[in-house]
């Protein structure tokens, strides 16, 4: 199906509402340095995620944990150098909010003040309202992320689908109309069911982003190398490939080897 897309020069927490108004389909990816920012933002994403999954995909933890601010502001700040129309969003990292209110603001300053972005993302509901509440004030976008939070690995034990419970999936609706009424600009949900996550995007006037959410949401985000093939080794049923990255990539190194061993390259004409 396809539907009028309005032309936005720079995408902005206004945009993203306007869009859920209208229809439009938000698209967001992942992205963590310079050369992929640049690609995703000039093919027309309109919501990059310098994302806590850069622990994971860029420095190969098993967790979202132990990122770091500083780790987290690089990643962002090389971002920021190649988007000319995307709207940025960069999360919080695990430690850097839970504790207090006044140490979350610190740390979005942090990240708005030394990597340039245009927002932030946290995990959670009414445990973390108070922190994102002190964020708002201070003029900073905050986008909530309900459902699967990974950051809380270690309480959940497991990756798999969450708020199949009634009391989970109430519990989550309630958050979602209080991260709205407290003025976040948008929440993700992350892996849960489907119907679901439509009641919570019929329920708000704000954008919902689905990661394994089903499509009755506002909007689809996934992680880039996941996305592009570059990973092969996670497997989720949301997860849809566009390209084979892993095998092309393994196909020419292989062969630049194969070149480089037989002295094929360079050739004449690579050389001066
Ligand atoms: O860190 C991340 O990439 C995320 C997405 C999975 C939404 O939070």
């Amino acid at each position: 199906m396809s539907i009028a897309k309005k032309e936005y020069k720079r995408v902005t927490t206004k945009s993203l509402v306007d869009m859920k108004r209208t229809g439009e389909k938000i698209s967001m990816l992942t992205a963590y340095d310079y050369t992929m920012a640049k690609i995703v933002d000039g093919a027309g994403v309109d919501v990059i995620l310098v994302g806590d999954s850069a622990s994971n995909v860029m420095a190969g933890h098993e967790t979202t944990l132990p990122i770091t601010l500083d780790q987290m502001i690089y990643h962002a700040s090389s971002v920021i150098r190649a988007v000319n129309r995307a709207l940025v969003v960069v999360d919080l990292p695990f430690g850097t909010y839970q504790s207090d209110p006044k140490e979350a603001l610190r740390s979005a300053i942090r990240i708005m003040k030394e990597s340039g972005a245009h927002s932030v993302k946290l995990e959670g509901g009414k445990e973390v309202k108070e922190s994102i509440k002190r964020i708002l004030n201070a003029g900073i976008p905050v986008m909530g992320h309900l459902g699967l939070t990974p950051q809380s690995i270690y309480k959940f034990g497991t990756y798999t689908v969450r708020a199949k419970e009634e009391q989970e999936a109430e519990q989550l609706k309630e958050d979602a109309l209080m991260l709205e009424k407290i003025g976040c600009f948008g929440i993700i949900l992350e892996k849960i069911p489907a119907e679901l996550a439509k009641e919570v995007a019929d329920s708000v006037s704000i954008p919902v982003i689905g990661i394994g959410a089903g499509n009755g949401v506002d909007g689809q985000v996934l992680v880039l190398p996941d996305m592009i093939g570059m990973t092969h080794e996670f497997n989720p049923r949301f997860l849809r490939r566009y390209m084979n990255l892993y095998e092309d990539m393994t196909k020419a190194i292989s062969q630049y080897v194969t070149d480089v061993k037989n002295v094929d390259f360079p050739s004449d004409t690579e050389q001066y």
